[in-house]
């Protein structure tokens, strides 16, 4: 076991408690959230059994428990597994989800196709070491013609690099351009994250027999989450930014940049 899961599992235990307030689901969260949530609702009816891989604190398990969808959620962190093992049963909806301490390196404990869909929200695979792996074994459990549909962070964020850039960070403002998991601080503590182009992200899925249904950046000319203070000044800006986004979003070129990005594919 890489020592880097372990502290990415510890950094993520210690934020679990606190995780639906400003540090986990802000508003500039919830417009990224909201976007993977109707692509989750556009792919597949009601009814259909999905994973939902790094679940956090179960916000959108519960979401989709709701919507009539069944769903398996796991996540490493045992703290955030517990939360929403909380959350689902004070929801009383624990015949729809099923919930599980597991991490993506640990997919081969899953039975083979048992998935209409998986998703995950909001970065967990930037945590996941061997992504090559874990894309070989989504594919494995997944019915044919399932779907997959993740936000990934990013790799070139507009916002970040005029952001630090302009206060001359440059090592800050380039974090993104390394090539390999680069420790990054939450709560005194280190999440090991590699970030993906959707390019570098779509090849290591398209090796393991996925193809593309469509891609769009979240956050393009919305700001990322850790400038949501700028974002409460300027309400009427965001979304002018976020009609401009979502107008956009898709179109070649603009789809490789954004702060994350939502991609959707198909297991044929
Ligand atoms: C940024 S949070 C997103 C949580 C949730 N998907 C959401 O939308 O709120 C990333 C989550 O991925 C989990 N995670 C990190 N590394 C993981 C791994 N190797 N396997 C599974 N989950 C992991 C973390 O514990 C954390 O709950």
């Amino acid at each position: 076991m890489l020592p880097q899961l372990h502290e990415t599992q510890r950094a993520f235990d210690s934020v679990a408690a606190d995780y639906d307030g400003p540090s986990g689901n802000n508003a500039l969260i919830q417009r990224f959230r909201a976007r993977m949530r109707s692509a989750v609702l556009e792919a597949a009816p009601s009814g259909s059994k999905w994973l939902d891989l790094g679940c956090g604190t179960g916000l959108d398990a519960e979401f989709f428990a709701q919507q009539g969808y069944q769903v398996v959620a796991i996540d490493w962190s045992p703290a955030m597994a517990a939360r929403t093992i909380r959350r689902l049963a004070e929801a009383g909806l624990t015949s729809r989800v099923e919930v599980r301490q597991l991490g993506a390196h640990e997919l081969g404990q899953l039975p083979s196709d048992s998935f209409d869909g998986v998703y995950s929200d909001l970065g967990p695979l930037n945590c996941t070491p061997r992504l090559a792996e874990v894309a070989g074994q989504l594919a494995r459990v997944m019915r044919p013609g399932g779907k997959l549909v993740v936000s990934v962070i990013g790799r070139l964020c507009p916002w970040e690099l005029a952001f630090f850039a302009a206060r001359g960070r440059w090592r800050r403002a380039t974090a993104r351009l390394t090539q390999d998991f680069v420790p990054v601080p939450l709560n005194g503590q280190t999440v090991w994250t590699r970030y993906y182009s959707p390019r570098e992200f779509e090849a290591v899925f398209s090796a393991a027999g996925f193809r593309r249904v469509w891609l769009r950046s979240l956050g393009l000319l919305v700001p990322p989450p850790y400038l949501s203070a700028f974002a409460e000044r300027h309400p009427r800006l965001i979304d002018q930014l976020q009609a401009i986004d979502d107008r956009c979003a898709g179109w070649p070129v603009l789809n490789q940049w954004g702060d994350h990005f939502l991609l959707e594919m198909l297991r044929p």
